[in-house]
Formats: structure tokens, C-alpha cells, sequence
């Protein structure tokens, strides 16, 4: 951070504190001229506003938070480019510089974390990983097929899920509009151990164009819509629907299949049941086909590693799998 930045930064956090200081001596004070506890002369319904002073606890828990305040700000980083008086970091970054060493490269890392150099982060992960890192590998090295019955395993692999995948997925793993749900049978890429792990491994997307690439007029829409409700076993008009089974036959099927019982390969859903991820009104049907949909899955083989992908992975099928 520049100088300037730093300066700014300090002395407007030291102002605000001051300022709060103040603020609360002066509205500990009576300086209003009337006694305490009478009447101020304002009357609302009835209801009197007297000169009751700020109570002491209250106004004792904010002087303790400013002084709170500065002995964090003593000791921490905080105050621009002042490093408190611990020295504490956060990362490694500024940790390598100070000492005219940077920690960028493994071997670097391995040096510092020798020489107890590491962040306190740094120190925690690496912990961490010196722990965990063989029960990971021995998870690692039993087959999917075993390790489903692993119910520790699959505890482990619940709290990975929620750290890493509940943001999109939902907590329960039911998703929600555009993120499939997890827990039922229904999959757009298989659901077998292997296929799971290879969905969270190098991720998915899925790629419907708009009109499905096809030559299809804006008028034809409806009927299309019609028909995939059709398809889904939903309450139709039944001409409408055949009007769209005929746009549907100039392609839809080549992804979705002559069925329309989806295909796996390219994470094209099956339009057959009544399981939906983008919604099953006439209203999302016509968006889709209208706008197209990528939906996203993003690989985790570089984020988490494939041990812990590993025990993900069996978590998941177990969802489904009781
Ligand atoms: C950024 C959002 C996001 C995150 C985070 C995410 N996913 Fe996904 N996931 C998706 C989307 C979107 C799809 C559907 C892709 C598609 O439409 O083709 C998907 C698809 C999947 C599928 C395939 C479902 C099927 O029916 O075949 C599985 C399994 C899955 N995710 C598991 C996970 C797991 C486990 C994690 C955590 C490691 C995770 N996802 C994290 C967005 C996410
Ligand atoms: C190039 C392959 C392809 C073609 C052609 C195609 N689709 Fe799709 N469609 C997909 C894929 C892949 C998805 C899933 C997109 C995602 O995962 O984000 C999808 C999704 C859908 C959905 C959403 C289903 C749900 O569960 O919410 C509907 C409805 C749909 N397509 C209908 C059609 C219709 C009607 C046509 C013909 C006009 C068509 N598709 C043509 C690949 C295709």
C-alpha cells in the first residue's frame, strides 16, 4: 500500500474512534440546562420525555469497546502499513519480502514452514495436511465401491460438500433452478460411482444452443413447449402438441434422443420425466429453447485433489443410494 494510502487509512480510523469518544462524553453530560429526571417539555400522546441520563452499563460497554479498539489496533495489522506488535500476517506474501525472501515456489514453502516462518494460516493449513494427508491417501487408495460403506469416510466427505459444494448444490443437495438435484436418481451425466467422479474430477457443461442450433421460427415456441410437457406426462392441449412434436423432429432429438429420454454424454436432460432443472412452467420451457442454457459444473481436480474428490464423490452416490 502507498504511503499515502496508509495515512489516509490510519487517521481516519483513529478520527472515527475519537469521534465516537467524544460523541459519548458529550451525551454522557447534562448539559441541557434541566434538572435530571424532569421533564424535558416534550409530549407525545401523553407519553412525557424525561432528562434520564445514558445508563452506566451501556455507556461503560462502548468505552470498553474503544479501548478494545486500540489494543487491537496495537497489536494487529489494521492501521495502514503498521504491522502491530506481533508481527501477525495473514499470508505468506508480505512474511517472505520482510526477510528479503519470497515464498513463491514448494521448495520455497517447505523452507519456511522448516524454519517456522509460515503464517498463522500457512501454519494451520500445513498442519492440517500433515494430519489429514494419510487418511486422505488411504481413502484414496480404497476402491469407491468399498469406501460408500465407510460411514467416517462419508462423514468426511458431508463436510467437504458443504464446504465446497452446498453454495450451488444447497446444503441438502436438492438444488435448486439451474443446479440438478443430487439426492434423487435422476441424472444428467450418469450415476454410477465412476461417472460421479468423473463429473466432480474435470467438471461439466452443459450446452444446449438457442433453438437447439435448429431452424426454428419464434411461432413454433408454443407448440414445442406444449409437447415437452407432453413428453413430461403434464395436462396438454393435445393439437398444440402435435403441432410440436413436429419442430421437434427437425433436431431436438439428436441430443435429447429419439425418446427424449436424454443423453448422457452431453448433459442433455431426459424430457420424459417429470424432473426439471430449469423449471418446469411453459414459461422456462420457451426461455430455454428460446435463449439456450450452459449450465456450469466447475472442475475440482486441480481445487481439492483427487483424494478428497475421492471421498466426495462417495458421499454423494450415497445420497441416492441409502
Ligand atoms: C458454481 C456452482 C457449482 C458448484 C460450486 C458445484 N457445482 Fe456441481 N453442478 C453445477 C451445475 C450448474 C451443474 C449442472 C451442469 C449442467 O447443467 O450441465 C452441476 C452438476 C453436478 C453433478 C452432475 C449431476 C448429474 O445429474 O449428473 C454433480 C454430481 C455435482 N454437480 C456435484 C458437485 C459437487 C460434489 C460439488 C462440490 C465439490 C459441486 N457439484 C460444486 C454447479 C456447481
Ligand atoms: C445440441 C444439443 C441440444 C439440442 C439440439 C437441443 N437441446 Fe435441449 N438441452 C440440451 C442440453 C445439454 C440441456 C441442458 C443444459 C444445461 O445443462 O444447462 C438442454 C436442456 C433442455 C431443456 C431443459 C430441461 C430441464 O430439465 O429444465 C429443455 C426443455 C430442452 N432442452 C428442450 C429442447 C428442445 C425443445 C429442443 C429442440 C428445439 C432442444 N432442447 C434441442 C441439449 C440440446
Amino acid at each position: 500500500m502507498s504511503n499515502f494510502w496508509s495515512i489516509w487509512i490510519t487517521v481516519l480510523t483513529l478520527i472515527v474512534i475519537a469521534g465516537c469518544f467524544f460523541i459519548l462524553r458529550k451525551m454522557s453530560q447534562n448539559n441541557t440546562g434541566i434538572e435530571e429526571g424532569e421533564s424535558m417539555g416534550h409530549s407525545f400522546d401523553g407519553i412525557e420525555e424525561l432528562n434520564n441520563p445514558l445508563p452506566k452499563w451501556w455507556s461503560y460497554m462502548y468505552y470498553i469497546t474503544i479501548v478494545f479498539s486500540l489494543i487491537y489496533l496495537a497489536m494487529y495489522p489494521g492501521l495502514g502499513n503498521y504491522k502491530g506488535l506481533f508481527g501477525w500476517t495473514s499470508s505468506n506474501q508480505s512474511i517472505g519480502t520482510d526477510q528479503g525472501i519470497k515464498i513463491d515456489s514448494a521448495a520455497a514453502l517447505e523452507a519456511a514452514k522448516a524454519e517456522n516462518r509460515l503464517s498463522q494460516y500457512d501454519r494451520e493449513v500445513a498442519h492440517a495436511d500433515d494430519k489429514y494427508g494419510p487418511i486422505f491417501d488411504a481413502y484414496l487408495a480404497t476402491p469407491l465401491e468399498e469406501l460408500v460403506k465407510n460411514k467416517e469416510a462419508l462423514k468426511v466427505g458431508g463436510r467437504l460438500f458443504l464446504q465446497n459444494c452446498a453454495q450451488c448444490h444447497g446444503s441438502d443437495a436438492r438444488g435448486s433452478k439451474g443446479f440438478p438435484n443430487l439426492t434423487d436418481k435422476d441424472w444428467l451425466y450418469g450415476g454410477e460411482l465412476t461417472d460421479i467422479k468423473t463429473t466432480l474430477m474435470n467438471g461439466r457443461n452443459g450446452m444446449m444452443p438457442p433453438k437447439g442450433g435448429l431452424p426454428i421460427e419464434e411461432s413454433e415456441f408454443k407448440g414445442l413447449a406444449e409437447y415437452v410437457v407432453k413428453l413430461s406426462g403434464g395436462e396438454h392441449d393435445a393439437a398444440l402438441a402435435a403441432q410440436g412434436q413436429g419442430s421437434f423432429m427437425k433436431g431436438c432429438f439428436a441430443c435429447h434422443g429419439m425418446d427424449a429420454t436424454g443423453n448422457k454424454f452431453m448433459g442433455a436432460p431426459n424430457l420424459t420425466d417429470d424432473i426439471w432443472l430449469y423449471g418446469s412452467s411453459r414459461g422456462s420451457i420457451i426461455e430455454t429453447i428460446q435463449y439456450g442454457r450452459a449450465g456450469v459444473m466447475p472442475a475440482w481436480k486441480d481445487i481439492l485433489g483427487e483424494e478428497k474428490v475421492h471421498v466426495i464423490a462417495a458421499y454423494v452416490y450415497s445420497l441416492s443410494n441409502k
